[in-house]
């Protein structure tokens, strides 16, 4: 019945030495020295303990799909978005799935056990959104998979989109998408983010919009995503990802804008592997790095998750769905390298997305789920730094991956060594 009693763990909060007593998939107790004999026992060794890693923003449909059919030369984001376009027509359930599928597997053995992954929803046939709830159905027992209607060619832009959005919706699919910045005008732009509130709120939703993924500072959809997300009683339930032209803004225009956003209860959802590489294009040097204000939002009381958007695919030719590398580079972007600013980014792919995800029973309390990846590291900013292997991933009390502890072996004769580490 899912019982386990883990002993010897570190914490991400610096406690160490912890044993953990689970109960029918659940945290019963954490403590020093818990007596429970009889139970299976699993020694973590003095390693991290943390809860799972979460992504909240990811693009599913279109992931491990790099290549087809033919590769980003520019390596924009437009010039992506065609090659989207380009791929849609040809895409198949099957395909689809199996691609999806394997990434979970990905996802599961670096520790990721919740992913909020966009749907293109403008393509008439909805077959990517039939695929992917296929998919969330599929990995259910050992992955949560939240599913956001996304119109990629724009809510105005493209005719059927909405009708498509809400027929997803109809069908299973959990959070309303947008994607402002890629409207006509700015008047559609903020008119298309009208009507999604107001669907959302109407449904009950969760709202996670792709917001000002430019360079252009006066893109501020944001401002009015936060607006809405006030006027119609949503604190708490809607994110803006991306939003990179805050970057670019002016100074004094955000001081008035954070405030508005934290007001609004709007999180914020970064994307540093993809915006670094897409952003700044048109720049020649000084180039501009590709991603939002992520430690002043943060200072400002918004809560701010770092995704990992894509993993080989039309925009992206790299990633392996670690979501510590994706906070690595998040951290080094946001120049985040003091001590509880890298703790801070570590909460950005556990415990904040899982926030903002809404995700139950999720944390390291009696009740909550006894779901916990244990890290080949003493604590948080070490794993950071070396991005170890993940031991043993567990969901509800019952390991579900393991990796072996990599042992490097030395074929130098004893006493000689090509270097002398001791005085170099
Ligand atoms: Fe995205």
């Amino acid at each position: 019945m899912n019982d386990l009693l883990i002993r010897n763990a570190n914490l991400t909060d610096g406690r160490t030495g912890i044993d953990i007593l689970i109960r029918q998939g659940r945290i019963e107790s954490l403590d020093r020295q818990i007596d429970a004999s009889g139970l299976p026992e699993l020694d973590a060794q003095g390693n991290l303990l943390t809860t799972p890693f979460v992504d909240a923003h990811f693009h599913m449909d279109a992931v491990l799909s790099y290549g087809l059919p033919r590769v980003n030369q520019s390596g924009t984001l437009l010039e992506g978005i065609a090659l989207w376009g380009e791929l849609k027509p040809t895409l198949t359930q099957e395909a689809l799935i199996s691609r999806a599928m394997q990434y979970c597997e990905w996802a599961v053995a670096k520790g990721l056990l919740a992913i909020r992954s966009h749907v293109d929803v403008c393509d008439d046939r909805l077959l990517a959104v039939e695929a992917l709830l296929e998919v969330k159905r599929q990995v259910a027992p050992y992955l949560d998979v939240q599913l956001v209607a996304f119109p990629q060619d724009g809510l105005l832009r493209n005719k059927n989109a909405l009708s498509n959005l809400q027929r997803a919706i109809a069908i299973g699919v959990d959070v309303v998408g947008g994607i402002p910045h890629f409207e006509r005008t700015m008047a559609d732009g903020a008119e298309s983010v009208r009507i999604l509130c107001e669907f959302a709120a109407e449904k009950g939703l969760r709202v996670d919009m792709h917001c000002d993924e430019s360079d252009d500072p006066l893109s501020r959809h944001i401002e009015t995503l936060a607006f809405h997300a006030q006027r119609l009683g949503l604190q708490g339930r809607v994110a803006g990802s991306h939003l990179t032209s805050m970057h670019s803004m002016d100074n004094y225009y955000v001081s008035k804008l954070l405030p508005l956003i934290q007001e609004a209860g709007v999180a914020a959802i970064a994307n540093p592997l993809i915006n670094i590489t897409l952003q700044g294009r048109h720049d020649s040097y000084p180039k501009r790095r590709g991603m939002t204000r992520v430690p002043e939002m943060m200072a400002a009381g918004i809560d701010v998750a770092f995704g990992h958007d894509c993993v080989m695919d039309p925009w992206y030719s790299l990633g392996s769905g670690d979501m510590l590398e994706v906070a690595h580079m998040g951290l080094h972007v946001a120049q985040m390298t003091g001590q509880s600013a890298m703790r801070q980014c570590f909460d950005a792919v556990t415990s904040t997305p899982a926030r903002i995800m809404g995700l139950e029973h999720y944390g390291l309390a009696p009740g909550c789920y006894a779901d916990f990846v244990i890290l080949d590291a003493s604590d948080a900013i070490e794993a950071l730094r070396l991005r170890p292997v993940r031991r043993y991933v567990i969901r509800r009390g019952k390991v579900i991956s393991e990796t072996p502890k990599p042992v490097a072996t030395l074929s130098l004769p004893r006493g000689q060594f090509a270097v002398d580490f001791r005085t170099s």
